[in-house]
């Protein structure tokens, strides 16, 4: 019996209208929340701006393997001394790969997923980039030496995660 009065006792006291401090303290939590979104969304804006436009930042999935610009597996001079290539992960290789690059030109990677996140990393450079799938993401990078780079994956993408390697082959500078 002393625990059905417990009951409705707790009952009752869960259904009383809050006291006039509670609703005082209430409101000022949530004025301070307020002042906090209104703060933090004010600061994004002055130091990101205001992004209403990603189109050809994004990339879809589900074609990104057979248009442009990520079908296109070759290198494109950019400017002199400058080039760039799309590098498309999927499950579990790198395209393209093997990769030929120019020894000490500027090259910038654009980087994005067909499936899963994947991890673009090149050991020995400070190439590392994830791959998202429908965001691009970029890295410049100037190859000082000659020889046969291993591109890793460094996020684990299912069972054959640790075999998803590919190459990058800078070609030594011609000097004439
Ligand atoms: Cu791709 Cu791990």
């Amino acid at each position: 019996m002393s625990n059905t009065t417990a009951q409705s006792e707790f009952e009752a006291a869960f259904h009383k209208v809050a006291e006039r401090h509670e609703c005082v303290w209430v409101f000022i939590s949530m004025l301070l929340l307020s002042l906090l979104l209104i703060g933090t969304l004010f600061f994004v804006v002055l130091d990101y701006g205001v992004v209403v436009k990603t189109d050809g930042y994004n990339t879809n999935p589900a074609t990104v393997g057979t248009t442009a610009p990520f079908a296109d597996t070759a290198l494109v001079r950019t400017g002199p001394n400058a080039y760039s290539v799309h590098m498309l992960a999927h499950c579990w290789a790198w395209t393209p790969s093997p990769l030929h690059v120019p020894q000490g030109a500027a090259i910038t990677f654009y980087v994005t997923s067909a499936d899963v996140l994947h991890g673009f990393q090149v050991p020995g450079t400070t190439i590392n980039v994830t791959a998202v799938p429908g965001i691009t993401g970029s890295v410049t990078y100037t190859f000082a030496h000659a020889g046969t780079y291993n591109i890793i994956c460094n996020e684990y993408c299912g069972i054959g995660h640790q075999s998803m390697i590919g190459r990058i082959i800078v070609d030594p500078e011609r000097r004439t």
